[in-house]
């Protein structure tokens, strides 16, 4: 038996893998971000993603995938969540609040790294709805930009207050002293974005799909349409984008590529299920 007063200075670790939530931000009804504490041994590259969760009713661990949104040197991790009415993980989740406690199992994996892409000149991130995390990780990782000249983020949601979250990141990381210290005054034109809503009238509008096919993003950001020379992609959608989104890639003479096996894209779920 530990003495009484040794016991009450002993930090309390009530679940296994357990991480501190140090912030939360909700964006929307259906979306909310939040911050946790990094485990000091917490190797990652940035866009993989982690298991995290909470301790189920029955006492056991209910985990979820979810990608980390912060880049690889930040000292916390950010994940940024949908809110499910009867999700069993998210109906209880999007009630977190700092100083609460996660389960966060450390070991991370994914398809969304940069080594699984052939060097090449402009990355393309293509994300709907929480889609846009593993990429608001990559965003904000230097590496992205050491490698490749130009980012283009497109991102899209049904309406526009869906896009806040991404919205905000990019504003804040194309004016960023910092980066405009390493890559020069003109690095807000190395990272390019391009939001859209499908079922709200906002300044730019449709599906990713469509507006890679008519080549309308290629005339509104004045670029060359996609070529497998100098394009790379990264997907990240319901498995219905996924799979509409790698046809048009292919359409245009892209790859499919792995971490065995690097080429010109790589795709992965945002999520299981058809969406709500
Ligand atoms: P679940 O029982 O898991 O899901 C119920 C239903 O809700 C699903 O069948 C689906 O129709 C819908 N749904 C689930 N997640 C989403 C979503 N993100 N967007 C739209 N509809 C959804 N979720 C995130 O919020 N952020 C992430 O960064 C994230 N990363 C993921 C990475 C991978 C590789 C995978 C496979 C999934 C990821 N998910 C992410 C989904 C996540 O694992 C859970 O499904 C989600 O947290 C809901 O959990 P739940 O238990 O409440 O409901
Ligand atoms: P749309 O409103 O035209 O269906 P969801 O909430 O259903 O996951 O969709 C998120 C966003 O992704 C919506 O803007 C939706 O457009 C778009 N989207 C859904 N499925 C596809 C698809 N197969 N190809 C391209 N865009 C899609």
């Amino acid at each position: 038996d530990i003495p009484v007063a040794e016991a009450a200075q002993k930090p309390v670790k009530t679940l296994p893998d357990a991480q501190l939530v140090t912030s939360v931000k909700h964006w929307t009804d259906r979306l909310f971000s939040f911050r946790v504490a990094r485990p000091q041994s917490l190797r990652f590259r940035s866009g993989e993603f982690v298991m995290i969760g909470l301790l189920g009713d029955n006492g056991k661990p209910l985990l979820r995938a979810y990608s980390i949104a912060s880049p690889n040197w930040d000292e916390e991790l950010e994940f940024y969540s949908i809110k499910v009415p009867d999700g069993p993980l998210t109906s209880k989740l999007q009630h977190i609040q700092p100083g609460d406690e996660i389960i966060l199992r450390p070991k991370p994996v994914g398809t969304l790294v940069l080594d699984a892409l052939l060097p090449g000149k402009r990355l393309w991130f293509l994300a709907t709805g929480t889609g846009i995390a593993p990429f608001a990780s990559l965003m904000r990782d230097p590496e992205t930009y050491e490698r490749y000249e130009q980012v283009v983020m497109m991102h899209t949601c049904r309406t526009a207050d869906e896009l806040n979250y991404g919205r905000e990141l990019v504003e804040n990381l194309r004016h960023d002293p910092l980066l405009g210290e390493l890559y020069g005054e003109d690095f807000a034109s190395r990272l390019l974005y391009y939001p859209t809503t499908t079922r709200e009238e906002s300044p730019l509008m449709g599906r990713i799909t469509d507006n890679m096919t008519s080549g309308k993003v290629f005339e509104d950001l004045g670029l060359p349409p996609i070529s497998a020379e100098t394009d790379r992609a990264m997907i990240c959608g319901s498995l219905a984008f996924n799979v509409d989104v790698k046809e048009v890639l292919e359409g245009f003479g892209l790859r499919e590529g792995a971490n065995s096996e690097p080429k010109e894209f790589v795709v992965e779920k945002a999520f299981v299920g058809d969406g709500i």
